[in-house]
């Protein structure tokens, strides 16, 4: 290398030195996204902090997982728009519904406890689709006692755990869909496209899914079943 190469060669390094650093002052303002486990996520859960519309349990909880789980649920994704007990608009206090023109006001009765009935998938269908309770149960698991490794599960993949509606066959003729309709699979959960959602996200919305009050759900046998105490 001459003389010549090698000082165009250390010009080149320290412009690229210098493109890095500026980079960096521009996307970590704050210099501290780098190295924790937020994915600089900063202003998103503080908003979900803002927006929550129940009491969070932050006990043993990651507190930016939490938040940024609430930015996810109540302002990109509207599960409580399913999963609430509808029908009706009982997702919303009387004098708080949006489609009224009304300030909002959210049912904290209702909020992610699920019941909301979307009729058959066909006219005249034998099994009514209803939204699952996503509130914690008495051991404090997200989504009736589902484990982190279940929830991910259904997110991606739509697998019906519970099997609550088998796809209809010459042995099974009511309480299930039918054909090609997939009974296995969840059905109205919009999972085909929650599926392609990043792992923190879906490890953020299950820490946010611990955090909020049990509501019980049907009572047993029901195996959408919740206990609160
Ligand atoms: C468009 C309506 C809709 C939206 C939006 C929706 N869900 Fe659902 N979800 C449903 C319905 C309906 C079921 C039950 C489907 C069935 O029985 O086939 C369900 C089922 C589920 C289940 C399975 C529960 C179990 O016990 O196995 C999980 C988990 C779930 N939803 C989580 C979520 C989360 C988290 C969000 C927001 C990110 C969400 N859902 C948004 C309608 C919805």
């Amino acid at each position: 290398m001459t003389l010549r190469q090698f000082l165009k060669t250390i010009g080149s390094c320290a412009a690229l030195a210098v493109v890095v650093l500026v980079g960096m002052s521009i996307t970590s303002p704050r210099g501290q996204a780098y190295g924790d486990n937020n994915g600089g996520k900063e202003s998103e859960i503080r908003q979900g902090f803002a927006i929550a519309p129940v009491p969070l349990n932050l006990d043993g909880k990651n507190r930016a997982l939490v938040g940024l789980g609430s930015y996810l649920v109540n302002a990109v994704a509207d599960c409580n728009g399913c999963h609430n007990a509808g029908p009706g608009n009982n997702q919303f206090l009387p004098g708080g519904n949006p489609y009224f023109g009304q300030p909002k006001m959210i049912n904290q009765a209702t909020y992610l406890g699920g019941g909301r009935d979307f009729g058959p998938v066909v006219p005249g269908g034998s099994v009514h689709i209803v939204s699952r309770n996503l509130t914690p149960d008495k051991t404090g698991l997200p989504e009736g006692g589902h484990t982190f490794s279940e929830f991910v599960q259904i997110m991606r993949t739509g697998v019906d755990l519970d099997h609550l509606h088998p796809t209809c066959s010459a042995t099974v003729t009511t309480n299930c869909l039918p054909p090609p309709f997939d009974g296995d699979l969840l059905q109205v959960m919009p999972w085909f496209a929650d599926q392609n959602m990043t792992d923190h996200d879906l490890r953020a919305i299950y820490e946010y899914l611990g955090a909020i009050p049990c509501i019980a759900g049907p009572p047993a046998p029901d195996p959408r079943h919740n206990d609160c105490q």
